[in-house]
């Protein structure tokens, strides 16, 4: 791709995205609108290119502004989030990008990597505010980690799907799962009626199966929901058709977030973040325990994640692909006002845990 270097303004790239600089002229909002208008065909290129573009240096200030900057590049933005993640709408078609806790780190993914038809195609990103220390976003590329993965696991990957469980359901029991983990105690998920913006068990089942959804549904007696999605685990990418790893996110599996938590704590090696892991491991190891002298306890878990013909996920499985994660991953430390926008089947993200405040919306395409 040839880049005007008058017009493009500067022009880098990292490992695992292309960075593109506002000139020190031209950083208003208005010259960011202009510069989208006048190089769209040049941006796009770039993402195709690159899987991640960042852009950097303008006066983006608001939801309402990235949301026009994410208009002018996709038409197409949703206005409507499927999954489950806790997250807040913002603006008509902006989210607030995570609202876990800070201490917590969340793991590498794709997003919505576990209901292809829902899955969007780009993501955005947009920073606001930086956060004191820490947060930076992990730029994942996909392709690499399938070609880091170890020869057996990479072999059994390519054989089979996975089978990813969301369990809806009202008990205090599950309560304790570490998934929900949020100090001092734990959250409460978001109930099967907030995702589907419905309270109508048909209308959830018709909106599925008209979004080419593959899940399987469970309605329990009170009125509780088990979802059973089905993924692939390597599928290739909709346009260039090179296979790639999904992105699965490792928190579906009850080890996910303690093996995430070790990475985190060898990277940034802090005091706050060896105790969180700590923390998740006691809770995990706690909950195998119950589920080991409480038959049927497994059913109380909040996500669960088996292969396609049932068999489990061992720990080292879930070590391997988070290790190969890291290892592909270029960290991004924010700078305010900086997009990220990323071809969500090629590059994933995540989150390293941060202190002060730190504000990151998101948008999908
Ligand atoms: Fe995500």
């Amino acid at each position: 791709m040839k880049f005007n270097q008058d017009d493009i303004k500067q022009k880098r790239s990292h490992q695992n995205f292309s960075l593109i600089s506002a000139q020190k002229d031209a950083t208003d909002f208005n010259s960011l609108l202009d510069y989208l208008n006048n190089y769209q065909h040049e941006l796009k290129s770039a993402i195709t290119n690159y899987g991640a573009i960042v852009i950097r240096g303008y006066q983006v200030e608001t939801p309402e502004q990235f949301q026009q900057v994410g208009l002018s590049l996709f038409p197409n933005l949703q206005n409507q989030y499927p999954g489950g993640a806790p997250r807040q709408k913002v603006a008509e078609y902006v989210w607030t990008a995570s609202e876990l806790p800070s201490y917590l780190p969340i793991s590498g993914h794709t997003e919505l990597s576990y209901s292809p038809s829902d899955k969007p195609t780009h993501i955005l990103f947009f920073c606001p505010q930086v956060a004191a220390s820490g947060g930076e976003t992990p730029v994942i590329d996909m392709k690499s980690v399938l070609s880091d993965l170890p020869a057996r696991l990479k072999h059994r990957c390519s054989q089979t799907c996975l089978a990813i469980k969301l369990f809806w359901v009202s008990t205090q029991k599950r309560l304790f799962d570490v998934r929900l983990w949020k100090w001092p105690w734990f959250r409460s998920p978001k109930p099967w009626q907030a995702v589907f913006n419905t309270e109508d068990r048909d209308v959830v089942e018709t909106k599925c199966h008209n979004a080419g959804r593959q899940v399987e549904f469970e309605w329990l007696t009170n009125g509780d929901l088990i979802a059973s999605y089905s993924m692939p685990i390597i599928s290739p990418h909709p346009t260039t058709k090179e296979m790639v790893w999904t992105g699965w996110f490792p928190r579906f599996h009850i080890w996910g977030c303690c093996i995430e938590a070790w990475f985190v704590s060898k990277y940034q090696g802090k005091f706050r973040s060896w105790l969180v892991f700590f923390i998740l491991f006691l809770i995990t190891f706690v909950q195998i325990c119950l589920e080991k002298l409480i038959p049927g306890c497994r059913k109380y878990r909040v996500l669960d994640v088996t292969f396609e013909d049932g068999s489990s996920l061992s720990v080292w499985d879930v070590y391997h692909i988070v290790k190969s994660y890291w290892q592909n991953s270029e960290l991004l430390s924010w700078q305010e006002g900086d997009i990220l926008i990323l071809d969500n089947y090629r590059m994933g993200h995540g989150r390293l845990p941060f202190t002060g405040k730190r504000r990151v919306y998101t948008a999908f395409a």
